[in-house]
């Protein structure tokens, strides 16, 4: 049964950090998008989403990131709901308020979590079935990476980003650094130079996932391969890496998505809380959070 919320409620809904724990680039395809392997996992911390429905359109900006996006022309927000309208006729959308927290262009998936958080808003407020498939073609025009977010919970991820695969991961505690450097998606793709029809590698097979010690171990045989392009971008990366890889108990370290965003892996969120404290002391001006991820 469909249940539509009463008159002038305001709807919430958080919009996690998305973490690729790993990212293969398996080529690029003759549309120039390159297609992927990642395991996608979602982190405890994210920007937040409300919607009071009505008939206007419209987006208001609060939080620490605000400002980065002030300038913006048009939020990913506003283009899922734009995309969603486009298939669903008489769709009711609304006054957004997004509470950004999240670091822009940083391979968090942010503004593509924005965007999927923005679906489920209104979704519930026009009474549409999660599994309705306009929802995931709004997804997939809005971005490569709302499909992945929209079904919010941790698998792995083919294609330019539409095919889902759900795949339960164990929990760690995670650290999350970016050196406050934002990287655009568009360049380090670019940075690759792969000719459009190239291939170059195959999707890994499914890892063991079920234990902790099972996924590191597969996870260590894995890569990110945006990692040297963000790099050469980005050259801070490396000493986010040493920093990370200095912290008691850290597990694995790697880059999401196209950076700079970098990530630790530990055991608990206690071990994760205590080397987060460590980063952000020895490093004031990076963005450094501790979380729960999986
Ligand atoms: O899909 P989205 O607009 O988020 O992608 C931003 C840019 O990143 C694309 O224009 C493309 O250059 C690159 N990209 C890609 N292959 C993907 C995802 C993104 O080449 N699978």
């Amino acid at each position: 049964m469909v249940v539509h919320p009463p008159p002038n409620a305001v709807l919430r809904e958080r919009a996690p950090a998305k973490v690729n724990l790993t990212l293969r680039v398996l080529g690029r395809r003759a549309d120039g998008y390159h297609d992927l392997s990642s395991l996608v996992a979602f982190a405890g911390v994210g920007d937040r989403l409300a919607l009071l429905p009505g008939t206007e359109l419209a987006l208001a900006l609060e939080g620490p990131g605000a400002p980065a996006l002030a300038g913006e022309g048009d939020n990913l927000v506003l283009r899922a709901a734009r995309a969603l309208a486009a298939r669903v006729p008489g769709l009711v959308t609304g006054r957004f308020t997004l509470a950004k927290r999240l670091p822009v262009a940083a391979g968090l998936g942010g503004g593509s979590a924005d965007a999927a958080a923005a679906l489920r808003l209104l979704a519930r407020a026009n009474g549409l079935e999660t599994d309705d498939d306009r929802l995931f073609e709004a997804a997939l025009a809005t971005g490569s990476d709302v499909p992945a977010c929209l079904y919010g919970r941790s698998c792995r991820m083919g294609g330019r980003g539409e095919a889902i695969t759900p795949l339960a991961l164990p929990r760690f505690g995670a650290v999350l650094v970016n050196p406050r450097v934002a990287v655009a998606t568009v360049d380090v793709f670019r940075a690759l130079a792969l000719a459009p029809g190239t291939r170059c590698g195959e999707a890994a097979p499914a890892p063991e996932a079920a234990s902790r010690s099972g996924l590191l171990a597969w996870l260590r045989t894995e890569l990110n391969d945006l990692e040297p392009p963000a790099r050469a971008l980005a050259p801070v990366l490396g000493a986010v890496e040493r920093a990370l890889e200095a912290t008691s108990g850290a597990r694995l370290v790697r880059m999401s998505g196209s950076g700079a965003t970098m990530f630790a892996l530990y055991d608990d969120c206690r071990a994760a809380a205590a080397a987060a404290r460590i980063v952000a002391a020895a490093h004031p001006g990076w963005w450094v959070k501790s979380t729960v991820l999986g």
